[in-house]
C-alpha cells in the first residue's frame, strides 16, 4: 500500500517520478504528491486528494516551471493515518519546509511521537502518522552528533520508530542526495548512468534502467546521482542484494488494451509457461531457493498454505493435489486468522506462504509465526526479493511479470500452477510418485498454456453476457471439487470489480440453506466438473442446476467442450476445454475474470483501480 519515488540525476526530477508514480498507482491512489527540490536548495511541493490526474491538473495550474530540479520525490496513497484530503496527503514536511518525506507503512508509535512533539511546541498540520517522521528529522539535522547530517539524521529516527515503514527523505540543506529506509516495507534502488532511483517498486523506474539493489530488514539508503551507499540504522556497512529486473517497459504497460486487467488476463498463457520453465530439470522438479534439507522435505507430515484473497484461492485449489499426489493432509488457512488461533505446528510441518507482492502483512506476520514454532517456510511469489520470500526457508517464483490491475488474474493462475509445483516436489521428496508419474503431471501442466490460450477465445462471447448482466443486484457462483475455489473466485472478482453482492457455494450446500436466495431472474453461475474425468460429481451438479432452474434461476455454465448433458440447463453455456480434472480451475477460471472485468466495465467502473482498494495491502 502507497507507492513511493525518488530520484537524482541529470533529468528534470518532476517528469521522472511523475512517470513512477503513474506505473505505481496501483498501489493507492487516495491522494498524489511531489517535491523537487533545486540545486540551491529550494524545495517545492504540490500535492492534492484524488487519483495522480487531480495532482497533474494541479500541476499544470501551478505551472510545471516552478519544479525545476533534478532530485525529488513522489508519493501515491492509501490512507490508513488521517482521511484522503489534502493536508494529509504526502509528501510531509517540518515546520521550516526544509524536510520532505513520504512514507508507506505505518508507525505504530506515533501518538507518542506526535504527543512530544506537541509538548515541545511543534504544530502539526495533518492527521497523519507520517508527519512526525519529517519533524523529527528536521530536530535531528539542527542538533547534537547527527547536525547536518540527514543520512544520520534518518538513522537516529528510524531506530526510534515502531511499526513497518519505507521512508524516502529529503533536506534542503542536502539538495544532491535523498536517502530512503526499510522496515517490513518494500524498497528497491534502480542503478542508472549518472541517476540513481528508490522505489517501492522496479515498476517506477524500469524505463530508465534495469539494473536493481534490494535492500535488507532495517537498511537505510544514501543515493546520489554517482550511485548508492547502504548501511543498517545504526551506521554500520551493509549491502544491498542487486538484480536484474528481467522484464521490460511494455510489460508494464496497457499495449493498446483498455485496461491493464484484460492485457493480463491475456498474459496467462504465457505467465504459466513461464512459472513452469526451468522447474522440472533431469527428471526432477527444482524449486529457485531451497535452504530446507532433503531429509527435513521427506519429513514432512502436515502442510498450511496460509495466504489472503485470490491466493488463499489458489491454495485451496492445491490443496485436492497435494493431498492426493502426497497423501499429506493439508489445511488451508487465511492468513489473517492463522498466528491467532494457536495453529499446531512443529518442525516438521511446512507451511506454503503464496503472495503476489509478497508484502502482505497478514501473510509475512504468518510466515514469521511459523518459523518462530520451528516450522519449515516455503514461499510461493511473485515479486523479486520480497520480504516474504526472503524471510522464507524456500521459495518458488511464479513468473508472472508485473501485475498492475489490483484485481489479481495471472498472478492467480500463476499462482496455481506453482502450488502444484510444491505438490510435485514434495510427492518427489516423499516417494509417493514415482518419477514417471512426476514427469507425467509436469508434462500435463506444460499443456495449460495453450489450452488457456483456447480459452481466450471466449472473451468477446463472455464480454457480450457481461454486458447483459449489468443490471442484476446479485449473482451466486458454484462449484464442486476443485471448482468450489473457482466458485469463491469468480465471487470475489464480481464483488471487488463490479460492487456487487457475489457469494461463491459449494454446490452440495445448496440445500442447507443458499437455495432460498434463488428467486426469478437471479444469475447463478455454474462450473462444471467434467463429465468423463468426475462423472459422479457431474451428474450430481446436473440436478443442482436443473432444481435452481426450476426455481426461476438463470443459469451460466462453464462447461467443458462437448458436455451435451448439460446444455439443455445452461442458459448461457461457455465452453472450456478438456483438461485434467486437477487441472480445471486453471482454464474455468478465465471466463469469470472476463465477466467480472466487463460488468464492472458496463457499470462505469475502473476495472483497474476498484474502490478502496490497493493492490498490496501491508497493513493488517
Ligand atoms: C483479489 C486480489 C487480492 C489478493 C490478496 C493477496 O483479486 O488481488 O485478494 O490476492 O490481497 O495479495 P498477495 O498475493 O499480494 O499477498
Amino acid at each position: 500500500m502507497c507507492g513511493i519515488v525518488g530520484y537524482v540525476g541529470h533529468r528534470q526530477a518532476l517528469d521522472v517520478v511523475l512517470g513512477g508514480l503513474r506505473r505505481m498507482e496501483y498501489r493507492g491512489y487516495d491522494s498524489a504528491g511531489v517535491a523537487v527540490l533545486d540545486g540551491a536548495g529550494s524545495l517545492t511541493v504540490e500535492r492534492k486528494a484524488g487519483r495522480l490526474a487531480n495532482l497533474e491538473s494541479a500541476l499544470d495550474t501551478t505551472g510545471r516551471d516552478a519544479f525545476t530540479g533534478t532530485a525529488g520525490m513522489g508519493h501515491t496513497r492509501w490512507a490508513t493515518h488521517g482521511a484522503p484530503v489534502d493536508r494529509n496527503s504526502h509528501p510531509h514536511r517540518d515546520s521550516s519546509d526544509r524536510v520532505a518525506v513520504v512514507h508507506n507503512g505505518i508507525i505504530e508509535n506515533f501518538a507518542a511521537l506526535r504527543a512530544e512533539l506537541e509538548a515541545a511546541g511543534v504544530e502539526l498540520t495533518s492527521d497523519t502518522d507520517t508527519e512526525t517522521t519529517a519533524h523529527l528529522i528536521a530536530r535531528a539535522f539542527d542538533e547534537g552528533d547527527t547536525k547536518g547530517d540527514l543520512a544520520a539524521s534518518v538513522r537516529t529516527v528510524c531506530r526510534r520508530l515502531e511499526g513497518a515503514f519505507t521512508l524516502v527523505v529529503t533536506h534542503a540543506d542536502q539538495p544532491d542526495l535523498i536517502v530512503a529506509a526499510r522496515r517490513s516495507s518494500p524498497l528497491v534502488v534502480g542503478v542508472g548512468e549518472g541517476e540513481t532511483f528508490v522505489a517501492s517498486d522496479v515498476a517506477a523506474f524500469i524505463e530508465h534502467t534495469r539494473e536493481a539493489v534490494e535492500l535488507g530488514q532495517d537498511q537505510l539508503v544514501v543515493i546520489d546521482r554517482d550511485g548508492y551507499v547502504v548501511t543498517d540504522f545504526d551506521g554500520e556497512p551493509a549491502q544491498g542484494k542487486p538484480f536484474t529486473v528481467d522484464w521490460d517497459l511494455s510489460a508494464a504497460e496497457k499495449g493498446g488494451h483498455e485496461y491493464f486487467m484484460l492485457k493480463e488476463i491475456e498474459e496467462q498463457p504465457d505467465a504459466l509457461a513461464n512459472t513452469l520453465r526451468g522447474h522440472f530439470e533431469s527428471g526432477r522438479i527444482v524449486l529457485d531457493e531451497q535452504r530446507i534439507a532433503d531429509q527435513d522435505l521427506r519429513d514432512v507430515d502436515k502442510v498450511f498454505v496460509v495466504a489472503c484473497g485470490s491466493a488463499y484461492h489458489s491454495g485451496l485449489v492445491a490443496k485436492y493435489a497435494i493431498e492426493h499426489w502426497c497423501r499429506l493432509p493439508v489445511e488451508v488457512e487465511l492468513a489473517s486468522e492463522f498466528r491467532y488461533r494457536d495453529p499446531v505446528l512443529d518442525r516438521d510441518t511446512l507451511v506454503v506462504a503464496v503472495s503476489q507482492s509478497g508484502e502482505t502483512a497478514d501473510t509475512l506476520e504468518a510466515v514469521r509465526h511459523a518459523r518462530t514454532q520451528k516450522a519449515r517456510v516455503l514461499a510461493v511469489c511473485n515479486t523479486n526479493g520480497a520480504q516474504i520470500p526472503r524471510e522464507s526457508d524456500a521459495v518458488l517464483y511464479t513468473h508472472a511479470g508485473p501485475e498492475i490491475g489490483v484485481a489479481s488474474t495471472k498472478a492467480f493462475l500463476a499462482q496455481i500452477a506453482a502450488n502444484y509445483l510444491v505438490g510435485l516436489a514434495l510427492a518427489q521428496a516423499r516417494g509417493t510418485k514415482y518419477p514417471d508419474e512426476v514427469a507425467r503431471e509436469f508434462s500435463e501442466l506444460e499443456a495449460m498454456p495453450a489450452a488457456v490460450h483456447k480459452v481466450l477465445s471466449t472473451v468477446e462471447q463472455v464480454r457480450d453476457l457481461g454486458r447483459r448482466m449489468a443490471d442484476s443486484k446479485a449473482v451466486l457462483f458454484l462449484g464442486r471439487h476443485v471448482g468450489f475455489p473457482v466458485a469463491l473466485e469468480g465471487a470475489l472478482k464480481l464483488k471487488e470489480l463490479a460492487y456487487m453482492h457475489a457469494e461463491g457455494f459449494a454446490a452440495g450446500e445448496l440445500k442447507h440453506g443458499p437455495i432460498a436466495l434463488i428467486e426469478e431472474g437471479l444469475p447463478v453461475v455454474v462450473v462444471m466438473p467434467s463429465p468423463k474425468g468426475r462423472a459422479v460429481l457431474h451428474a450430481k451438479l446436473v440436478s443442482n442446476i436443473s432444481e435452481i432452474q426450476a426455481r426461476g434461476a438463470r443459469t451460466i455454465v462453464i462447461a467443458e467442450e462437448g458436455d451435451d448433458t448439460v446444455r439443455p440447463f445452461a442458459d448461457e453455456l461457455v465452453e472450456v476445454p478438456a483438461v485434467p480434472t486437477l487441472l480445471q480451475p486453471l482454464v474455468s477460471t478465465v471466463p469469470l475474470q472476463v465477466l467480472a472485468a466487463e460488468i464492472a466495465r458496463t457499470r462505469g467502473y475502473d476495472v483497474d483501480k476498484p474502490r478502496n482498494l490497493a493492490k498490496s495491502v501491508t497493513v493488517e
